[in-house]
């Protein structure tokens, strides 16, 4: 293909990061055997990052951001794969060490593609993308020491406005837990109550008491901020109960004691989702086709933008003042 496309480029210029729209060409794309024409993308915590200066996400300049996206397959030499099928990408290296989804063209190792179920469209695939992807591994990680048939468990999601947190919401709620609290530095609770959670705690209210041990207030917990709000939630895990942790939006360092380890009995799940195998995607992405709806996916996404608008967006994300997901409808 020796067309060029359009592609956002981020770049090192005189000690600072700059974001543009460029015309690129598939010999200055990263290495691999599958060319996909990208219909849709999505906006992550991660991508927002990259776009920053010491945002720790690349480390090697000028790249493509974009961590998910789905399209159709143009060219290929990868065994398996088609010219023609329609297919999604989340992670391992995309739009970080390898050129991402914020291109109308990808070109990506075959061993990172997914192809899209036949009863999901393209764009929905973006929507779930890394955000339902590390949702659904947290859901599966809880299960493991009891989230199931209890429907009235205690489930407590932070960062709930977010990518993550809405999906895991999302999930849940499909599945038909009907004890879900989110918690949030939001003062509209607009967005959580159009998701249908029970109950709203503030980050305030939350970080009041710090005790080693408190009330055992919920049973299951899905964190993505990490930080002070970490410490405050592990002494309220109830006996036996699990927390995954996904993510470090208000920090990356916690401490904490050993009490809710050894004498409740909880577990802590790390998760990662970039480096799932498509194999373990797999499973994640038929639980997700099967509980995802037009409800929430309407309830949930917040704006359909072009390539050009991806920078502001990013900006909000960072400000923690975006909420749902972003869909990049890139041609
Ligand atoms: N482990 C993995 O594989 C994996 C995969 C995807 C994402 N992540 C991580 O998960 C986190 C969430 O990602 P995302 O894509 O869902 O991001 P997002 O859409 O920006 O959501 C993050 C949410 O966290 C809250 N928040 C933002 N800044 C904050 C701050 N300074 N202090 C406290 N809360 C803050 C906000 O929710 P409220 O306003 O409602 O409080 C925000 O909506 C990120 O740290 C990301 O790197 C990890």
């Amino acid at each position: 293909m020796d067309k060029t496309f359009k592609a956002l480029i981020v770049s090192e210029k005189d000690d600072s990061i700059i974001s543009s729209i460029e015309d690129w060409s598939v010999d200055r794309l990263s290495e691999g055997d599958t060319l996909v024409e990208v219909e849709y993308s999505a906006i992550n915590y991660k991508d927002a990052l990259a776009t920053i200066k010491n945002g720790g996400v690349i480390r090697s300049y000028p790249m493509i951001p974009g961590i998910d996206f789905s399209g159709t397959i143009i060219e290929t030499t990868h065994e398996g794969l088609f010219v023609g099928d329609r297919v999604v990408v989340t992670g391992q290296g995309t739009g970080v060490s390898h050129t991402g989804g914020f291109s109308e063209i990808a070109r990506i190792p075959g061993e990172w593609i997914q192809v899209v179920p036949q009863d999901l469209d393209l764009k929905v695939a973006a929507f779930v993308g890394t955000a339902g992807i590390t949702a659904a591994q947290a859901i599966h990680r809880l299960e493991s020491v009891g989230l199931g048939e209890n429907k009235e468990a205690s489930i407590l999601i932070t960062g709930a406005t977010g990518g993550v947190g809405s999906m895991a919401i999302n999930l849940l709620k499909a599945k038909g837990f009907n004890n879900i609290t989110a918690l949030t530095r939001k003062k509209s609770t607009d967005y959580l109550d159009s998701l249908g959670v029970q109950h709203i705690i503030s980050t305030e209210e939350m970080l009041e008491n710090t005790r080693p041990l408190q009330k055992q207030s919920f049973d299951y917990v899905i964190d993505t901020i990490g930080g002070a709000t970490l410490e405050a939630i592990l002494p309220k895990i109830s006996y036996g109960g699990g927390i995954s942790l996904c993510g470090n939006a208000s920090g990356i360092k916690f401490s904490t004691t050993v009490l809710p380890f050894i004498l409740r009995g909880v577990t802590m799940f790390g998760i990662d989702s970039v480096q799932l195998s498509t194999e373990e995607k797999s499973v994640l992405w038929d639980t997700i086709k099967e509980t995802i709806t037009k409800e929430m996916i309407d309830a949930t996404i917040a704006n359909e933008i072009s390539l050009e608008d991806i920078v502001p967006v990013t900006k909000q994300l960072l400000e923690g003042t975006h909420s749902g997901r972003t869909i990049v409808k890139i041609k």
